[in-house]
This record gives structure tokens, sequence and C-alpha cells, in this order.
């Protein structure tokens, strides 16, 4: 059985995704699959349609843009080839962070900061003291400011007073042009990882992300020390179960599969507040899933592979 491994791309968190490939790439061969990476800088279509190169298992590692939009899954599709992840469909939904809100709101009953998806057209059109004025009035400061469409903390920027919102939008809007303007909650930052295993999801124990400044950014992301992560996190046991609840219930009512990370802020009185789902979330040796794998007590290897075995068959 081959497993061919998609990473890199050109997204903008393509250095992330390679980590993340180079990861998982060596876990699965530690585990003995014939693994082969692909940097999807390139066509992938010729590769995948030539018998000498087509593999029996794709896991697309790719982060953002083309990767967790859903638009290489839909080529896995049309190619008919098994896949680690979440449908194209799904992935587009779980991608857009304003859609996602209103899907696990509405459908899954969860809570989610309140927030504004501003295109870049309006806030040129109405100035942006006009545009600061009618957000600071509708959702209050603290406010986070970050692409719709985006990962690894790009573009993304904590607004403490309103005179620092319009160099967060342009900010935000130099990686897509609708920003999501949501209301900074305070609490705890958790991550919930979900891998279904012969089709019984395993939800991981709720991690922690304890940065010294309280914001994860993309270096905090990136660079090991000074963030630290508690496994379980450091909250009572009944809001670590309704956070691992909380998060099977993003997985499901956004039709995930197979893997995802779901990332919260616990608010002052222990509810989860939703804030995404990714279908590829990070596999770095800094990123979330894997140090929640581990705490817990799982053979990264052995898990990688279990999570094979069970798409494959
Ligand atoms: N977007 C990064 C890879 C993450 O969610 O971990
Ligand atoms: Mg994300």
């Amino acid at each position: 059985t081959t497993v061919l491994v998609i990473c890199g791309g050109i997204s903008h968190e393509r250095d992330v995704s390679l980590a993340s490939g180079h990861r998982v790439s060596g876990y699965l061969q530690k585990a003995g699959w014939n693994v082969t990476m692909h940097d999807m800088d390139s066509d992938l279509l010729p590769y995948l349609s030539d018998p000498k190169t087509r593999p029996d298992i794709v896991w697309p590692l790719l982060h953002g843009a083309n990767g967790e939009d859903g638009s290489i899954r839909d080529i896995l599709e049309v190619e008919g080839l098994p896949y680690i992840g979440s449908r194209a469909k799904a992935s587009r939904t779980a991608w857009s962070k304003p859609i996602a809100k209103n899907v696990v709101r509405k459908l899954g009953g969860l809570s989610t900061p309140i927030s504004v998806a501003l295109p870049e057209s309006m806030f040129r059109e109405l100035g942006a003291r006009k545009v600061v004025d009618l957000l600071v009035d509708s959702l209050n400061l603290p406010l986070f400011v970050k692409p719709t469409q985006g990962g690894s903390a790009m573009g993304c920027t904590r607004v403490d007073k309103a005179e620092e919102l319009p160099q967060a939008m342009v900010n935000s809007f130099a990686y897509g042009n609708v920003a999501l303007v949501e209301q900074a909650v305070t609490g705890t930052e958790i991550s919930v990882s979900i891998l279904d295993i012969d089709g019984v999801p395993l939800v991981l124990p709720p991690l922690e992300v304890a940065t010294p400044d309280g914001d994860y950014d993309y270096e905090a992301r990136i660079t090991p020390g000074p963030t630290d992560f508690y496994v379980p996190a450091r909250l009572p046991e009944t809001v670590l179960k309704a956070a691992q609840d909380a998060a099977l219930v993003a997985h499901n009512t956004l039709s995930l599969r197979d893997i995802s990370r779901t990332d919260f802020i616990v608010n002052e009185s222990g509810t989860p507040q939703f804030l995404e789902s990714n279908v590829a979330p990070g596999m770095t040796a800094t990123s979330q899933l894997p140090q929640a794998a581990v705490a817990a007590g799982y053979n990264l290897p052995d898990l990688y592979s279990q999570l094979v075995e069970s798409v494959l068959h």
C-alpha cells in the first residue's frame, strides 16, 4: 500500500504544511508504510493519473487555501482516490469562519462569540471612522480581527483600543477580502482534536494553550518554548467534558470526517465558545493535535496508522 502525503502548496501556510507533511510522513514510515511526499507547488493531476506514481491513499496535509477550502479534495474525489479527512463540501463550509459559526450555532446549539463579517469594499465605501464607530458600538472592545478564511493566526490582530481597529482591518485584508470582527472573549484558549478510528470518534482531551502575553500568534505557533500547553486543560472535569461534547457537535454538524481540531475559548462561566474547526489541523512538532495525542498516551506512528487503516477499510 502506498500513501501519498500532499503538503506545501502555495498558500500562506506553506511552511507550516511542509513541516506537518514531514512529521506525518516520518511517523507513517516508522510504522512501516510506503510513503511519498508531494509538494503541491505544481500539477497534481499528472502525478495521480500516472500508474507509476498513483497512490493507494492520500493524506492531504495542505493548510490554508487550496488545502482546507476543499479544492484539492475535489480533485481527489474526481480521481476516485481514497483520502484522509473531510469531503470537499464540508471542508469549504468549515473553512469559512462566519459560515461555520452559524452552522454550529443554529444546528448544533453551540455558543460562539458575536461577530460581524465585513467586506473590504464596505470598509472603503464607509471609511475607517464610520466602520470603527459601528463595530465598537455593536460589538464592544476588545475585539479580534481576522480573515474569514485563513489559518495559523495570519492577519489576525487583537484590538483593545478603537484607534487600532483600522490597521487591524487592513492587516486582515492582506489575506482575503472579508474580515471577521469578533468579540474577544476572556477565558481559557483550548482545542479539542477528534480522530475517527474504525467509525468511532476518538475525542482527545482538551489541550490548553497558554502564551506568555495571551496572544497565540504565528510566531508563537511555530516556535517551541514560550507557549505552555496543558493536557488536559486546567479546567473543572465538567467543563472538560462539555468542551469534548461541543467539539463532537461541531465535528458532526459540520459533517467533518476522519480528523478535525475545534478551537474554543472557555469563558468565565465555563461555556466553550466556538471559534472554528480545522479540517487540516497542524501536525508539526509544536502543533496541538499531536501534543494532545501524546499526552493522552497514544503513540503517533500507531495512531496515524490506525487512521490510514480505517480509511482504507
Ligand atoms: N492552521 C494551522 C495549521 C492549524 O490549525 O494548526
Ligand atoms: Mg485554523
